[in-house]
This record gives structure tokens, C-alpha cells and sequence, in this order.
């Protein structure tokens, strides 16, 4: 298969100036500013496939956003080698950008006092979109979102799950090969926000578009993505399936258990900690290094009709993912 997205230790640096604290901080700090410099990304690497859909995840300020930009052509990197569909992003070429779409959840391009259509057809005109393939782009993409009857509505009379998928149709109008969604569910309702993700998957497969998703929302990462890579602190610490995170980072097993007679919950709390209790079925955590030593006791001293081992939650793993708690063990 083919490479859609190469990056190469990508560095991004951003210079600050400090500001002292205290009055004679202050001063001082006017007088002579310092300057600070933040290790955004600390050489980032990674490829996707032509076509693929990948979880983009980490905790707050590891670099997701910045390396979207970097992507979508946005900011310069301070140093390393981007090319997505052969292309360099930071030379702009309108070729490149009819071709990709950063999608960010608050950002606003629609025209606040038209009806929605009208930014619609501004798209159109920026694109150079041919009228027919502009009328099937709209009409596919406003059939998956659902919102035919809201197309002459004003933006600012729209709900903000209906701007948002509005914002998303303004963003793909010209059908993207590549699209960079950041946290493009963040404010939504429920259903708004499955109705986004049924199209993102539908989007990906029909077209076979290439998309990277960063989310900090669960169910995203579980319904869309098989594939994610792990950033924290603007390093790499993980890239491979979703659920062989916990294989990787998780510390604990799971023992479940299923007993041959009904047992009380107190025989069991000396294995370890018990996640589930019913007088015949019970799970049990322990740590991964001692998971085969407690499994033999248990099997010594008690009757048991079944038992498995399994990985914990991929939810767990991604929780603490999300902490940024998995950096320093990785
Ligand atoms: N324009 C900027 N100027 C200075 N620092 C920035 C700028 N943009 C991002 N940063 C810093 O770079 C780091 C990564 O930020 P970002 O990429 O937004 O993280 P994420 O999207 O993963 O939450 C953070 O420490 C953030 O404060
Ligand atoms: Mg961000």
C-alpha cells in the first residue's frame, strides 16, 4: 500500500517570552525580556497508509494539534521532513489544499448572517468545484449529517451540533483525500456526535479518504480507529493496534473466574482486587507478573467450572493515556 503521510523527526520549538512575577519581576522582564523555549514536538515520526483512519490520542499540550497544523500547512516546523500525497505542506500549493481539510471543533468559517447554503457556495467558488460535482458532494454530505431542511437557515439560528455538522460539510465540500479532524466531536450531544462518527466512518470507506482523528472522546477512539499512535510530551510512545494498548501499558490482568459452587466475596480478596463479584462469577485484577502464580493457587484451592485470563478495559488504558500517564513507563 501506498504512503499518504511521511513524517520524519519532526521538532517543533516555540519561543515564549517569560513574564517575571512581582513588580521588580515585571520590570526586569520589560527591560530585559527572557525568552523561553517550548519543546512542542521532540522528533516525531510516523506514516499512514493511503486510505487509513488513525487515532491521533495523548494528554493535553503533547503536540496533537501542533502536528496537525504542521500537516495541514499551517505552521513551519522548526526541523524534520512532512510530505502528505507527495506534497511539502508549508509551500501551500493550491494543489495540496484542495486536497486535504483540517477540521477542528471550534472553528467557525461559516458566515454568521446567511443562510448556510451561501457559505456553502463560497467553498465552491475557493475550490473551483464544477457545478455538478459540487451539487453531489453537497447532496451526499448532506444527506449522511441529516440536515436537508436546514440549508437556508441562518448559521446563527443553528444549533451547535447542527453548526458543527455544518462546519463539517463547509470543510469537505471539495471531498478531501486527506482530512485531519481535531477533536471534531468536542461540544456536541450525544447524538450529534454519533452521527458524526457514522459519517467519518462512511466518509473513510466510501472514499476511501485517509483521516487522522484526535479525540478525547472514548467511544471515537473504539468505534473508528483500530490503528492509533500515542503522543505524550511531543514523543511518540506508542504506535500500533488499539487493543494491544493494554498489552503494552497495562499493569495489571484480569483473572475471571466462573465457580463450581457459590462462594462468599471474602475467600477471593486475598488474590488481588475484585472488579466484579456474583456468588458465581468473579473477576479479579492482579498484577500482570504474578497473574500465573495467582491463577495456580486459585485453581488449588477452589472449584472452579471455568477460568481466563484476559487484558483489562481498553477503556483503562486510554483513560490513563489521556492523564499522560504513560510516558514515563513506556
Ligand atoms: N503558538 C504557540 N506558542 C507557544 N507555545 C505553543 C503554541 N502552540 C502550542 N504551544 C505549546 O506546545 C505544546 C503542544 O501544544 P498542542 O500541540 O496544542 O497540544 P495538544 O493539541 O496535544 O493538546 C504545549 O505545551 C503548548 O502550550
Ligand atoms: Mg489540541
Amino acid at each position: 500500500m501506498e504512503k499518504a503521510i511521511i513524517v520524519d523527526r519532526l521538532i517543533k520549538n516555540f519561543q515564549i517570552s517569560q513574564k517575571e512575577s512581582g513588580f521588580v519581576g515585571f520590570i526586569s522582564s520589560i527591560a530585559n525580556p527572557t525568552k523561553k523555549t517550548i519543546h512542542a514536538l521532540k522528533g516525531v515520526s510516523f506514516t499512514v497508509q493511503s486510505g487509513e483512519l488513525v487515532g491521533f490520542i495523548g494528554p493535553n499540550g503533547a503536540g496533537k494539534t501542533t502536528t496537525m497544523k504542521i500537516l495541514s500547512g499551517l505552521i513551519h516546523p522548526t526541523s524534520g521532513f512532512v510530505s502528505v500525497l507527495g506534497f511539502d505542506p508549508w509551500e501551500k500549493s493550491y494543489d495540496y489544499l484542495k486536497k486535504i481539510s483540517l477540521v477542528m471543533g471550534q472553528k467557525n468559517q461559516l458566515w454568521w448572517d446567511l443562510p448556510v447554503i451561501d457559505s456553502f457556495e463560497f467553498n465552491k467558488e475557493i475550490y473551483e468545484i464544477p457545478d455538478k460535482e459540487y451539487q453531489k458532494n453537497l447532496s451526499d454530505l448532506v444527506e449522511i449529517l441529516n440536515v436537508e431542511d436546514l440549508l437556508k437557515t441562518q448559521v446563527r439560528k443553528l444549533s451547535l451540533g447542527q453548526r458543527m455538522k455544518m462546519e463539517l460539510i463547509a470543510s469537505l465540500i471539495h471531498k478531501p483525500e486527506v482530512m485531519f479532524l481535531d477533536e471534531p466531536t468536542i461540544g456536541l450531544d450525544l447524538v450529534a456526535q454519533q452521527a458524526l462518527r457514522d459519517f467519518i466512518y462512511e466518509y473513510n470507506r466510501k472514499n476511501g479518504a485517509t483521516i487522522i482523528l484526535t479525540s478525547h472522546n472514548m467511544n471515537d477512539l473504539i468505534d473508528l480507529t483500530r490503528r492509533v499512535i500515542v503522543i505524550d510530551e511531543g514523543i511518540i510512545i506508542y504506535d500500533g493496534p488499539l487493543e494491544d494498548l493494554s498489552k503494552k501499558f497495562a499493569k495489571e490482568k484480569i483473572i475471571k473466574l466462573t465457580l463450581e459452587d457459590e462462594a462468599k466475596k471474602e475467600i477471593f480478596e486475598g488474590f488481588g482486587e475484585i472488579k466484579k463479584y456474583s456468588p458465581r462469577e468473579v473477576s479479579i485484577s492482579v498484577p500482570r507478573e504474578t497473574t500465573a502464580f495467582v491463577a495456580a493457587e486459585i485453581l488449588q484451592s477452589i472449584k472452579l467450572s471455568d477460568l481466563s485470563i484476559e487484558e483489562p478495559p481498553i477503556e483503562d488504558v486510554i483513560r490513563r493515556v489521556f492523564k499522560g500517564e504513560l510516558a514515563k513507563e513506556g
